[in-house]
């Protein structure tokens, strides 16, 4: 039987403790538009639909491996047609059938975490989701778990005593429902993973979950016109913001053989569908700085969805992950019915809007090189709000010093300062050959403006991308060495 031949036309994931099967579904009808007004589920709240404000947050659940792993997500930017062979959990799965409230509601009544209440729904599902995932967190495991969810009116102090007060609680767990409910629903979506390639709708609306890679490379060579949704951060918003209609939509996320990250003697590869979350720990062991990036990089339900094939295929200017790939000497490999081929990722981004990625191509895998034990590497994000916020500008350095102290190797990469992201070719050569002082560094900020020529819009002005870039590469030198240096500063600002 031919691949393509190998079609079911059904939908089907778990809802709380109802099984859910759909043999029609708007290819891009959301997860959150799904629960309240198909399902009347109201408890998830719609506050910016744009993944910002974490008041839609659910869990969903999924196999990875052996492990059922549950992560909250933003059902605002969640399309129902990622969710085949999932658990879907809403904020009215907690309390028991008597109304007994679960112990993470419990303790926002008890510590006084919900004003209004538009926002608390999300809250408890995140501190749901901490509390499911770890014994006693601290201070900063709540701070991050809370990075997605915005509250305008209890000031997160009590909402934080709640999740301190319960992360104690642990005994309650045994009446917990999806530690219960454990087994039953791992068996539920193994049973419903699909080893066919699901197609709905026809060709005014199409809707395709191909089974493997195999199959995508299939399906891209009939529809190359497709849009490939991964993790739908992005693309999720071209729906919900810019009402366009995509069509057909092929969704990608559930494939496991773009679901690995792999270490290999020469550095890793991440397949185009792992998440930001899954990539966290390898990355942060092999290239700190990137991995603490990562951490800025929306709150965990962008995370958790999101992944760094999507960051790279969209080719965003402000993606936050090209810049310290490609100072890092990653390359992308892509693959088409026809065969795979391998791209500097420097060379992918060719200006804005457009990628070396031909008709039928899809992003496979990112390979990135170990970083040599004798580079300096750091990554710098600068944005409005700490967390949860796009990059105004971001930027990758990366250095290697000869025993006499010379730039023998420099690779500085920019995001937010041109159409793509872009390497400092001048500012490079400024330093290469040079010994590593704050002579060097400043004569090399002179010539940014050879690289360089940002534009302005509403995330900052041209004149201070420009100045805070050559700003980070001195914050870059004073990390580096310890050494006092003078910052630049606008004319006429004393
Ligand atoms: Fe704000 Fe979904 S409604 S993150
Ligand atoms: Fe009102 Fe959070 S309680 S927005």
């Amino acid at each position: 039987m031919k691949r393509r031949e190998r079609m079911t036309d059904r939908i089907r994931f778990v809802l709380n403790d109802r099984e859910i099967s759909l043999t029609s579904a708007s290819p891009t009808g959301t997860l959150l538009d799904f629960l309240r007004l198909e399902r009347r589920l109201t408890g998830t709240k719609e506050g910016c639909a744009e993944g910002d404000c974490g008041a839609c947050t659910v869990l969903v659940g999924r196999l990875l491996g052996d492990r059922l792993v549950y992560e909250g997500v933003n059902a605002c930017i969640r399309f129902t047609g990622s969710l085949n062979a999932t658990h879907v959990v809403t904020v009215e799965h907690l309390a028991a059938k008597d109304g007994t409230l679960h112990p993470v509601q419990q303790a926002m009544v008890d510590y006084h975490g919900s004003q209004c209440g538009f926002c608390t729904p999300g809250f408890v599902m995140s501190l749901y989701g901490l509390w499911l995932s770890k014994d006693n967190p601290g201070r900063a495991d709540i701070e991050k778990a809370l990075q997605g969810n915005l509250c305008r009116c209890t000031g997160y102090e009590p909402i934080v005593r709640a999740a301190e007060a319960v992360g104690a609680a642990r005994p309650d767990a045994l009446f917990d429902p999806l530690l219960k409910e454990r087994d039953a629903i791992k068996a539920r979506l193994k049973a419903m993973a699909s080893e066919q390639t699901i197609v709905l709708g026809d060709d005014a609306a199409k809707l395709i979950i191909p089974a493997s890679s195999a199959d995508l490379a299939d399906v891209l060579y009939s529809y190359p016109q497709a849009t490939v949704v991964a993790g739908s951060t992005d693309v999720g918003l071209w729906v919900t913001k810019q009402m366009r209609a995509l069509n057909p939509v092929v969704f990608i996320n559930g494939i496991a053989d773009l679901q690995s990250i792999r270490e290999t003697e020469d550095g890793i590869i991440i397949g185009a569908g792992v998440t930001y979350s899954v990539a966290f720990d390898m990355l942060c062991e092999r290239y700190p700085a990137f991995g603490r990036l990562l951490d800025r990089l929306g709150g965990d339900q962008v995370r958790n969805m999101g992944t760094i094939g999507g960051n790279v295929a969209n080719g965003s200017p402000i993606g936050d992950t090209p810049p310290p790939l490609i100072a890092l000497g990653a390359s992308v490999t892509l693959r088409s019915k026809d065969g795979s081929r391998s791209v500097a990722l420097e060379d992918y981004f060719i200006e804005y809007g457009r990628q070396d990625r031909k008709a039928g191509e899809f992003v496979e895998s990112i390979f990135v090189p170990h970083l040599p034990t004798t580079d300096l590497f750091a990554v710098h994000k600068i944005s409005k709000r700490r967390d949860e916020d796009i990059s105004a500008l971001c930027g990758a350095f990366r250095i290697r010093l000869d025993a006499d102290n010379r730039v023998t190797f420099a690779r500085l990469v920019f995001g937010g300062m041109a159409g793509t992201p872009k390497r400092a070719a001048a500012v490079e050569a400024a330093l290469m050959g040079k010994p590593w002082s704050e002579e060097t560094v400043l004569n090399a900020q002179a010539v940014f403006e050879a690289d360089f020529k940002p534009l302005t819009d509403w995330r900052a002005t041209a004149e201070y991308r420009m100045l805070t870039a050559k700003n980070l590469l001195l914050r870059f030198f004073l990390e580096t060495t310890g050494e006092p240096a003078q910052l630049v500063r606008f004319e006429g600002v004393a």
